[in-house]
């Protein structure tokens, strides 16, 4: 082996990321069991320096912030030729990657069912969590931190991540079984929310000018990844300090978030000013993830968003990722670039994308913004 230094840094980096991916660099502390534990401070790990804090950045004094809320999008009407609705959709796409959709196809019951056995399942005893334990080596099951950084300031919120699509990652072994209807309903739930996600792929598709399946297409085909985490961000007793989740994009293609139907968190960047989200009832907030802004030669944006948390109210939040097949180059489409308008983006797999969240944690644009080609 070569063994000049530059390779041995090499070699040291690559060792101890490995390494690190087969743990986390600390103990686990469980938020729920610091909620729990009816403490007047906040620990050290969860204080964010003074400028990421919810209150110092949120400018909510300018007047117009209160009053903006994202697109609402009757899914129906639009897919009965609403040109108009069409017209916001792209629009949203372009300029802030969020948007809500209504009229969706997907039951209401079976939103609230999925909502309420994600919930009854996060008020279990942490113990009996535990048994569902995560690594940063897949991050499947429950899990209370995002990044393998030691000493890093941590997010207030535990989660569970799990698998619907491909179908030999979906391990029911590796789902909860309490409470007891969770896995029949998060199945139903979740091939539902593959289907949606199709339609919204073949819309975004024919919106960017190209042949309806072409985005489905270049995310795999058949062969897409489907997955869900859901967030469980407790009550907070310092929530002016902390944030539930920090900010960042999703890496993936498109998300399919179902809010809490009873308190707001999701905080959206729009410019200097981060607006909070007012969900409808039964709707989706539908995001596009750093892979469709990738795909698009950014034509369209993945959006920056955050959680803030609060001292009154525990929330849960399901959030369904529609993602590219993970090991297969993902890059501008043909069809978006030419000559003139060269590919911005070099091609990468998700599967090697995603290690910049996997590692490093939620970390705004960077990932996709130090994802640019060098020529
Ligand atoms: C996420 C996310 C938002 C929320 O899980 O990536 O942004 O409201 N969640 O919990
Ligand atoms: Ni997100």
């Amino acid at each position: 082996m070569d063994s000049s230094p530059d390779s041995l840094i090499g070699y040291d980096f690559e060792f101890s990321h490995r390494l690190r991916f087969l743990s986390w660099p600390e103990p686990i502390v469980r938020v729920q069991s610091l909620a729990e534990s009816n403490l007047t401070t906040l620990p050290d790990r969860y204080i964010k320096p003074p400028s990421q804090r919810p209150q110092t950045t949120t400018t909510n004094h300018k007047p117009e912030a209160a009053t903006i809320n994202i697109p609402v999008i009757d899914l129906d009407s639009l897919f009965s030729g609403n040109e108009e609705d069409k017209e916001r959709i792209s629009e949203a796409c372009r300029e802030f990657g969020f948007f809500q959709v209504i009229n969706h196809g997907v039951r209401p019951e079976l939103m609230d069912a999925a909502r309420e056995a994600w919930k009854s399942f996060f008020n279990l005893p942490v113990e009996a969590k535990e048994v569902y334990s995560n690594s940063p080596r897949t991050y499947e099951g429950y899990g209370s931190r995002l990044g393998v950084e030691k000493g890093a300031i941590l997010d207030w919120n535990d989660y569970y991540y799990l698998h619907f699509l491909p179908l030999f990652l979906k391990d029911f072994n590796k789902w909860p079984s309490l409470p007891s209807n969770i896995r029949e309903v998060v199945d139903e739930y979740g091939e539902e929310l593959v289907k949606l996600g199709e339609r919204l792929m073949r819309l975004l598709s024919s919106n960017l000018g190209l042949k309806e399946e072409q985005l489905q297409e270049a995310f795999g085909g058949e062969d897409v990844g489907a997955c869900m985490r859901v967030n469980y961000y407790p009550k907070c007793p310092r929530p002016e300090l902390a944030l539930g989740l920090s900010p960042h994009s999703d890496p993936g293609g498109i998300t399919i978030l179902l809010p809490d139907d009873q308190v707001v968190g999701l905080q959206v960047r729009h410019g200097d000013t981060w607006i909070t989200v007012n969900p409808l009832r039964h709707a989706f907030i539908v995001n596009l993830g750093d892979q469709i802004q990738i795909l698009s030669n950014s034509i369209y944006k993945s959006s920056e968003h955050r959680v803030i948390v609060n001292s009154q109210k525990e929330r849960v939040s399901l959030a369904f990722f529609y993602n590219p097949k993970s090991d297969i180059p993902i890059q501008p489409l043909q069809q978006l670039v030419s000559p003139t308008n060269p590919p911005i983006y070099p091609p990468m797999t998700f599967d090697q994308y995603r290690l910049f969240i996997r590692t490093q944690g939620p970390r705004g644009k960077s990932h996709v913004e130090s994802h640019i080609s060098s020529r």
